[in-house]
C-alpha cells in the first residue's frame, strides 16, 4: 500500500492504473476510520481491481473552527487499518497542496436546487459547498469509476448524486448502508470523543427513531417528529438540533406516509453533535 501525499504522485499513479485498464473505486474519508469505513472500503476493494481512499480533513467543510481543530487525526493508525483491508493507496494531502489560498477565504458556489435548504444546510452554513468543492477536486484527481459514500450522511449522499448529475462526472456514486453496533448507535468518527456515560446515553438516539417506526401509521410526520424529539429531549444529556422526517429524493418535509420518507436527525450528547436516520414505509391513501 502507499501513502501519497503530493497531487503530482497521485496522478501519474492513476495515470498508470488506467493505462492498464484497471477500475479504481474510491473512498473518500476525513480519517479517524471505524467499521463503518471498513465495509465501504471491503466493498470497493471487492467491485474494482484498484482501492483507493483519501484521508483529508477538509477545512473548507468546517463552519465550526474547534470542531475542526478537534477533529480525531491518526494517519498512522488509519493507514494500519486500511492495510489489512485491501487498500491500495491512500491519499493524504496537507490543505495547500489543495487548496489555492484564495480559496480557503471564499465561498465555492453550487446550484444544490433546494437540496441545501434544510436540516444540516440549515444549520451548518456553508459546509456542503465545502463538501461538493473537495469531493469534485478528488474525483478530478482519483478519476473513479464507483465512488463509495454511507448513508448514514443522507444529505450529503443526496447531494453527491446531484453534483455528479450537474457536473456529468464519469463515477457511479454506490450508496452504501449504515453500520450499527450492537447497541444500535449508528457508527461515526466523532463516537471517539464520547466518554462512557455519553455513549450510554447516545445509544438512545437510534433506540427511539427505532421505536418511532412502529408509530408511523397512526401518528401523521408532524405528530411523529413531536414524538421523536420530545422522547429524546426528555433523556437527560441528550439535545435535539433538528429532526426531520423528508422525501428521500427531493429531500423536502413530508405531511403523509404516501412518498418514500427518511427522517434525520442531529442530537448534541454533551459537547459531540451526532447524526442519524432512519426510513419508513410508505403507506398508499
Ligand atoms: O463524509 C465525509 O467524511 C466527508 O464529508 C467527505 C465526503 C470525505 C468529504 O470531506
Amino acid at each position: 500500500m502507499k501513502i501519497i501525499k503530493q497531487k503530482k504522485e497521485l496522478r501519474s499513479e492513476i495515470e498508470v492504473l488506467k493505462a492498464s485498464g484497471k477500475t479504481i473505486g474510491f473512498v473518500p474519508t476525513m480519517g479517524a476510520l471505524h467499521n463503518g469505513h471498513k465495509s465501504l472500503v471491503e466493498r470497493a476493494v471487492a467491485e474494482n481491481d484498484i482501492c483507493v481512499v483519501s484521508v483529508f480533513v477538509n477545512p473548507t467543510q468546517f463552519n465550526n473552527p474547534t470542531d475542526l481543530e478537534k477533529y480525531p487525526r491518526n494517519l498512522k493508525r488509519d493507514a494500519e487499518f486500511l492495510e489489512k483491508i485491501g487498500c491500495r493507496i491512500i491519499f493524504s494531502p496537507e490543505p495547500p497542496e489543495i487548496y489555492l489560498p484564495d480559496e480557503l477565504d471564499s465561498r465555492f458556489e453550487f446550484d444544490f436546487g433546494g437540496l441545501d435548504t434544510v436540516m444540516e444546510g440549515k444549520f451548518r452554513p456553508g459546509h456542503f459547498n465545502g463538501v461538493v468543492q473537495i469531493v469534485s477536486k478528488l474525483f478530478q484527481l482519483v478519476q473513479p469509476d464507483k465512488a463509495y459514500f454511507g448513508e448514514k450522511d443522507f444529505q450529503q449522499l443526496a447531494i453527491i448524486h446531484r453534483m455528479v448529475a450537474v457536473m456529468n462526472l464519469q463515477v457511479e456514486i454506490v450508496d452504501c448502508p449504515i453500520v450499527r453496533e450492537a447497541s444500535g448507535l449508528a457508527l461515526s468518527s466523532r463516537n471517539e470523543r464520547l466518554n462512557e456515560d455519553e455513549r450510554k446515553k447516545a445509544v438512545e438516539i437510534s433506540k427511539v427513531l427505532s421505536e418511532s417506526r412502529n408509530f408511523a401509521p397512526q401518528l401523521s410526520p408532524i405528530e411523529l417528529t413531536q414524538w421523536v424529539v420530545e422522547q429524546i429531549n426528555s433523556r437527560p444529556g441528550l439535545e435535539v438540533e433538528y429532526y426531520e422526517i423528508v422525501n428521500t429524493s427531493t429531500l423536502q418535509p413530508v405531511y403523509s406516509w404516501s412518498a418514500a420518507s427518511v427522517g434525520c436527525i442531529a442530537v448534541y450528547c454533551g459537547e459531540v453533535r451526532l447524526i442519524d436516520n432512519i426510513r419508513y414505509k410508505t403507506i398508499e391513501n
